[in-house]
């Protein structure tokens, strides 16, 4: 039986909408460089995200490329659990082929989670790995939450943290890579996005800034060097450029990644291994 929508993701929570609507997007396209089949029907559920179009048009291909990334740094990793920090309207749960036993947690603000579970519910969604919510706020005690959902510390994790740390208060995202590095693992990996100062401050950013701004989700961190931030949490990262990803798949340099546009202005795509 179809569930009533109670309502659709709000204030930070409708940037997934945004990224949902990208990945859509991708799946029109005959060479797609991932299969969502999921997408559109969430951002219809959602009842669409043409408020964003303008973010969408700036970023939309690089949203497409970094989706691709990730997945590529998920699979590869093969951990025996992955956890999805800040997952929004990501079905990896759903589309990507994970080893057999392979459990899966997916963390967000509860209003998100409920839609999105209601929405994947009508969708007839089935779940290519044991998935698991975790209703939470990420700038308070998560860890606790993500154990007591069946984390198990002593196992190697595979995380991702996409779309999230620019959202987060600088403490609250050093608390919460404090918390990931705590209950990681020896050989547990990471992949994250962050942004440089450069970028936030970038003139094509403006409106989006503006645009976030109105709907409560400002942008409140950067970091200038992503492998010696993880390498103090114990982590050895490398960072992959959008030049080279786009070169990988025979796609053009999104505009807003492109050197020779945005100067030293970085979106970091970055993944690493459990050192200590
Ligand atoms: C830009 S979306 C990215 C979603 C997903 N990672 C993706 O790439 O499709 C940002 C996500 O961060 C979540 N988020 C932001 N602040 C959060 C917080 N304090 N606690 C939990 N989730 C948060 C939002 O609800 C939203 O789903």
């Amino acid at each position: 039986m179809k569930r009533v929508l109670q309502c659709s993701p709000v204030g930070v929570a409708r940037t997934a909408v945004l990224i949902a609507a990208a990945r859509a997007n991708e799946q029109r396209h005959l060479h797609r460089l991932f299969d969502d089949p999921l997408a559109a029907g969430l951002v219809e559920a959602a009842g669409s995200a043409n408020d964003l179009n303008g973010v969408r048009t700036l970023a939309g291909d690089h949203f497409v490329l970094r989706t691709r990334y990730f997945d590529d740094q998920l699979l590869g990793t093969a951990q025996p659990q992955v956890v999805i920090m800040a997952a929004g309207l990501d079905t990896r749960a759903f589309r990507l082929k994970w080893p057999p036993g392979t459990r899966l947690f997916e963390l967000d603000l509860p209003g998100l989670l409920e839609f999105k579970e209601d929405a994947l519910h009508n969708l007839g969604a089935q779940p290519t790995c044991d998935r698991v919510v975790v209703p939470c706020d990420l700038r308070e005690d998560w860890a606790t939450a993500l154990i007591h959902a069946g984390h198990d510390p002593k196992r190697p994790t595979a995380w991702l943290l996409e779309g999230l740390f620019m959202f987060l208060p600088p403490d609250a995202g050093e608390q919460l890579m404090y918390w990931v590095s705590a209950l990681s693992a020896r050989g547990s990996t990471l992949a994250l996005e962050h942004v440089n100062r450069a970028f936030r401050d970038l003139p094509q950013m403006r409106a989006v800034h503006e645009r976030f701004d109105a709907l409560d989700a400002r942008w409140r961190s950067d970091v200038e060097d992503p492998v010696e931030w993880l390498d103090g949490y114990g982590w050895d990262a490398t960072v992959t450029h959008q030049v080279d990803l786009a070169a990988r798949h025979e796609r053009p340099v999104p505009a807003i990644t492109d050197p020779r546009k945005v100067g030293d202005a970085r979106i970091w795509l970055a993944s690493a291994v459990r050192t200590v």
